[in-house]
């Protein structure tokens, strides 16, 4: 499969999913602009492409910065036509943990790091009519589960933003795809203590995104039994449905 972009940004490609995003869009002859904060993960990335990856030091939860960032990017490029909102943190809180300072941090970066992403690239594209703007969600977008309110509320907010920007900018020859992956092995699952059923192989969870992004995809959660479990959950009544989000602790 040849991916047909030429110029593409990942944000948080020092690790996980985004680092073997990076590298799968590598591969495929894209050149990848590859940012996150930490510059020594970013350059032992470049090592493994360094024709195609172009690391970028970048701080998401500083979303006017990252945005005007991002703009300056597309416009001294050449014009980005694959954006990918890919940095994404996760914060456990149970009820005697929920501090303003942590909810914010995640939002901070899941929430207003992504939209600033995004945004920045957006006006570059609908000129040229023609760009593709990626966010990854999170199947969690679809459930409410105990101690990761912030986590999952972030991820609706991702999912339902690029669901209706969509509708504003496909007429301008934007495409937007928005993922929703179950348990993939990275450093943000590493944390996990819970047991993590159909957790994937980074490398394997890359290829399907990659694929689903290359298709143009409006819309991919994945690995299928998971998203089936999500999909059947959110189908439950109210009541049912509390009753077994409270026992997945
Ligand atoms: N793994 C899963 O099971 C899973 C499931 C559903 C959705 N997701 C989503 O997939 C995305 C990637 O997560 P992952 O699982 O691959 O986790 P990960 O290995 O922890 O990667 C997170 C990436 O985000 C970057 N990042 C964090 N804070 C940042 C900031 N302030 N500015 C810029 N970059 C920042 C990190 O880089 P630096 O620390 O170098 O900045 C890192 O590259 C996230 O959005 C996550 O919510 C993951």
């Amino acid at each position: 499969m040849t991916a047909p972009f030429r110029r593409a940004l990942i944000t948080g490609a020092s690790s996980g999913l985004g680092r073997a995003l990076a590298l799968w869009f590598a591969r495929q002859g894209v050149v990848v602009y590859a940012a996150a904060r930490r510059a020594e993960q970013l350059a032992s990335l470049k090592a493994e492409a360094p024709e195609h990856i172009i690391p970028m030091v970048l701080d998401v939860s500083d979303a006017d910065a990252a945005h005007d960032a991002v703009r300056a990017l597309d416009e001294s490029c050449g014009g980005l036509d694959l954006v990918i909102a890919n940095a994404g943190i996760g914060d456990q809180m149970s009820a005697e943990k929920i501090e303003w300072s942590r909810v914010r941090k995640v939002l901070d970066v899941n929430v207003m790091g992504a939209t600033a992403t995004l945004c920045g690239a957006l006006p570059g594209m609908v000129a040229r009519k023609r760009g593709h703007l990626v966010g990854i969600s999170s199947l969690a977008a679809s459930v409410s589960l105990p101690q990761t309110a912030a986590y999952n509320s972030s991820k609706s907010f991702l999912t339902a933003w690029l669901e209706s920007l969509r509708l504003d900018v496909e007429q301008h020859g934007v495409a937007v795809t928005v993922i929703h992956p179950g348990f993939v092995k990275s450093e943000l699952t590493a944390k996990n203590t819970f047991q993590m059923p159909f957790l994937l192989e980074t490398d394997d969870a890359a290829q399907r995104v990659g694929r689903a992004i290359t298709r143009q995809t409006r819309f991919f959660a994945f690995p299928w039994p998971m998203a089936f479990v999500v999909w059947l959950a959110g189908a439950l009544p109210r009541p049912i449905l509390r009753f077994f989000a409270r026992r997945t602790l």
